[in-house]
């Protein structure tokens, strides 16, 4: 029988590998380039030695970006008011790669190596399932027989080294990582213990912001139109970045080196476990905040309020592995309804540790009037009209302080 297995060129997916081989599976790797800066050559090579029969390197990297970090960059998600959801968006994205090879080579089955305890599992294989119901799964690290084999990294190591599989491929970090072109986790090994403060040697895509970023602030401006990024400006040279995999590339390398977008963090997991997580977002944590001020600039009041709370929902299904499901798709499609104004350039200011919009202008009609809000002209606003709003709602808060008594007196 044939098999896909989600390859990622690490430890235990060649694990995995040899494994499937030794229970007569006949195995096509798919390893999907989703940005992570993983030597996709010597993965191949890797692959084909322990006796893949096919590997297929999927660069996926153009999708990842357009399909599915485009539109939550445009929908604003962020999970439990932090994490901007690297790992998640990236799972539907390989999905779609997998479930293309398993039709082109007909593979009724898929394997990955994500643990029992994790959202990865659920991810992959609510994807697969939505894209090819049929689909059968094979997870080792829930099979018995696998788990009571493998009992962690040591046995892993050990089985590795007597397959003839290379190890030292990479030097072994305590602790797990996850990197695409939005972002890099880090869990588990030395960060179980949410309390031990992560070592400075954990970051790979940020410099400290208080010892190593620059002393001077940079500005950038980035376009929108409809809620989407189209382009970056270096303000400093002029040069505007244009496809979203230059503009991620360009601001994830500059805010990388002001140390932005670093968060530690303790979340939920859909499974029902607290993880505590450390991840680096970069150019991510840049989009998020100009797309905010943008959207806060350019949306009715009533309707973003309402926007924020679907945008909680569909961060949760992004999250937990609904991408491919029915609410999903109409809670994106009311998202998107609100984006129609949310067109033009906002400057962003970008220092050590931290970036902050400090210019914004929309394009076309726009709902802020500088007449009506001036301090310098009446612009048509009636000021006298206030005074009759002030006093409606004020009763109700009369009412309760003549019942009850004023609020000094509590
Ligand atoms: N906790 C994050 C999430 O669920 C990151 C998961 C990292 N996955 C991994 N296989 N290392 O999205
Ligand atoms: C894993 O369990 O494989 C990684 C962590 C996660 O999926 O949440």
């Amino acid at each position: 029988e044939k098999v896909i297995l989600a390859y990622s060129g690490g430890l235990d997916t060649s694990c995995i590998l040899k494994w499937l081989l030794e229970q007569q599976y006949e195995v096509i790797c798919v390893l999907a380039d989703v940005g992570q800066a993983e030597d996709m050559q010597m993965a191949r090579e890797k692959a084909l030695k322990i006796g893949a029969s096919e590997i297929v390197v999927a660069d996926v990297r153009q999708s990842f970006a357009e399909q599915y970090i485009w539109p939550a960059i445009q929908m604003g998600l962020i999970y439990e008011e932090r994490y901007l959801l690297g790992t998640s968006l990236a799972r539907p994205c390989i999905s779609v790669a997998l479930v293309e090879a398993a039709r082109k080579y007909g593979a009724k089955y898929l394997a990955h190596g994500a643990t029992g305890k994790g959202n990865d599992q659920v991810r992959f294989e609510l994807c697969a399932y939505a894209l090819m119901p049929e689909l059968k799964i094979i997870a080792p690290w829930r099979d018995v027989n696998f788990c009571e084999r493998f009992q962690g990294r040591q046995d892993l190591i050990a089985y590795a080294q007597a397959a003839g599989i290379e190890v030292t491929a990479k030097p072994a970090t305590p602790w797990s990582t996850d990197a695409n072109m939005l972002h890099i986790s880090y869990e588990s090994g030395v960060l179980e213990d949410p309390n031990v403060v992560a070592p400075s040697s954990l970051y790979e895509l940020t410099l400290d912001p208080l010892t190593r970023a620059p002393r001077s602030s940079k500005r950038v401006c980035i376009y929108f139109e409809h809620g989407l990024p189209t382009g970056v400006e270096d303000l400093a040279s002029s040069h505007v970045y244009s496809t979203p995999v230059e503009m991620l590339k360009y601001l994830n390398d500059l805010g990388g080196t002001y140390g932005i977008g670093r968060i530690d963090i303790v979340e939920n997991r859909f499974v029902g476990l607290k993880s505590r997580g450390v991840y680096e977002t970069p150019g991510g944590t840049i989009f998020y905040a100009a797309h905010q001020d943008l959207e806060l600039f350019t949306l009715d009041r009533e309707v973003l309020r309402t926007k924020q709370l679907l945008r909680d929902r569909m961060s949760d299904y992004v999250y937990n592995g609904f991408w491919f499901s029915p609410e999903a798709s109409y809670v994106r499609q009311c998202i998107q309804l609100s984006q129609q104004h949310v067109t033009g350039q906002v400057t962003m200011e970008l220092a050590a540790g931290y970036c902050r919009a400090i210019a914004r202008q929309a394009t076309g009609s726009s709902l802020y009037n500088k007449q009506l809000v001036s301090m310098d002209e009446h612009g048509g606003y009636v000021p006298q009209d206030a005074a009759g709003f002030i006093a409606i709602n004020a009763v109700r808060i009369r009412e309760h302080a003549r019942a009850f008594g004023a609020y000094d007196k509590h």
